[in-house]
């Protein structure tokens, strides 16, 4: 078969993810299940604090499924939340209305403790998780790729130790570069985690995963060695070990140049892209390496439908021919109008290049 003879696809996603070009260009949206859907703001009422709706496995199976019944993406994301890990390691984590995510936060005095892992072990909380993964599995289109998820250690240990989401990170910087022994002896707890976490996923039957490093761009290029490469290393090794053939998209957010030492190093099958890369230098350096995925600014869904078409059509004209996932570069921002997102998704399926 030609490098890029484009195929006939059953799972797009699936199939992008293993080097091919699909027939037409798979698509899903970070966030896209979440307030900006009617549908979900009914069910969110249903529970009054956030994390309950993560481990109510019928509701987070039917959330999850919403924007593919109303749009038709290729790929489900599962519908839970990064903070799940610190919450099932015993860290107290709420969501606060307008606020955002609020946790105890962790110091260097009282470190993660490796005895917190026995908890994953045998955790309700993230059984859950994976009973919501089974629900989905029956109701999923044959077509549609469910993709699990967890954050980068370094993320969700920003979380953890600022206490909730940060300006300066200051805390988390301070104590990665004072004392980075004992920092190092915490980020061995959540890369065990993590992986855990990912492989009950898979067992359950996510069919990809996705590490959601959002928070990497805070780092200069020794910290991102050491906290976003080698961490992500170990993560996809024991993932490795027990799936070999399930496919991991790393999401580095803000790497810049970094992105390029991420390629080499980590051994996943697809990267993805926010918005501040470039598209040209992406398909030039990233994408003749592996299948990328992204990279469309989500302010563009708010913008009008004539700038949010000629942005999208730039987008596909730099990747489309070559094995992509149309994405955005960061999560649907709760102000838009699901009918722009219906736009999106025509402007994406009817792309041809030329
Ligand atoms: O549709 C999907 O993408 C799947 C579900 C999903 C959520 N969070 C649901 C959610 C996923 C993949 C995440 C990942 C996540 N969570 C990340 C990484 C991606 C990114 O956005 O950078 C991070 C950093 C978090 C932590 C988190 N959760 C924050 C900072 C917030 C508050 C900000 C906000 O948008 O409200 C959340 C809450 C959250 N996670 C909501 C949803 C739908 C909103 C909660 C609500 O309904 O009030």
């Amino acid at each position: 078969m030609d490098e890029n003879q484009k195929v006939l696809s059953r799972k797009p996603i699936l199939d992008a993810l293993d080097g091919k070009v699909p027939e037409s260009i798979p698509i899903w949206l970070m966030r896209q299940a979440g307030r900006y859907l009617p549908e979900y703001r009914k069910i969110r009422k249903q529970k009054k604090s956030f994390l309950d709706l993560c481990y109510s496995p019928k509701l987070a199976a039917e959330i999850t499924l919403q924007p593919i019944r109303r749009f038709g993406f290729d790929a489900a994301i599962l519908f839970s939340d990064i903070l799940v890990l610190p919450d099932a390691l015993g860290q107290k984590v709420w969501f606060e209305e307008g606020v955002g995510p609020r946790l105890i936060p962790v110091s260097p005095r009282d470190q993660l403790n490796p005895a917190a892992l026995d908890n994953l072990y045998n955790n309700d909380k993230l059984e859950s998780v994976y009973d919501a993964i089974r629900i989905i599995c029956k109701d999923l289109p044959a077509s549609c790729t469910l993709i699990g998820f967890a954050g980068g250690p370094w993320t969700v240990a920003t979380y953890m130790i600022e206490g909730g989401t940060s300006r300066g990170f200051e805390k988390i910087r301070h104590w990665s570069v004072a004392d980075p022994t004992s920092f190092e002896k915490f980020m061995v707890v959540l890369i065990e985690a993590t992986s855990l976490h990912l492989i009950g996923q898979i067992e359950a039957g996510v069919e990809a995963i996705q590490i959601f490093d959002s928070h990497s761009g805070i780092l200069d290029e020794e910290g991102f060695e050491k906290w976003i490469v080698e961490p992500t290393q170990k993560i996809v090794a024991q993932v490795r070990n027990h799936f070999p053939k399930v496919p991991i998209i790393g999401f580095p957010r803000g790497a810049g140049t970094n992105l390029l030492s991420y390629i080499n190093q980590v051994e996943v099958q697809g990267v993805g892209l926010d918005q501040y890369v470039s598209c040209k230098w992406a398909a030039e350096n990233i994408q003749s390496v592996l299948t990328v995925q992204g990279n469309l600014d989500p302010i563009y869904l708010l913008s009008d439908i004539g700038t949010l078409n000629r942005k999208t059509r730039e987008t596909l004209s730099h990747f489309g021919g070559n094995p992509y996932i149309f994405n955005l570069g960061h999560g649907v921002i709760k102000e838009t109008d699901p009918k722009t997102v219906e736009f999106l998704v025509k402007a994406v399926r009817d792309f041809e290049m030329n």
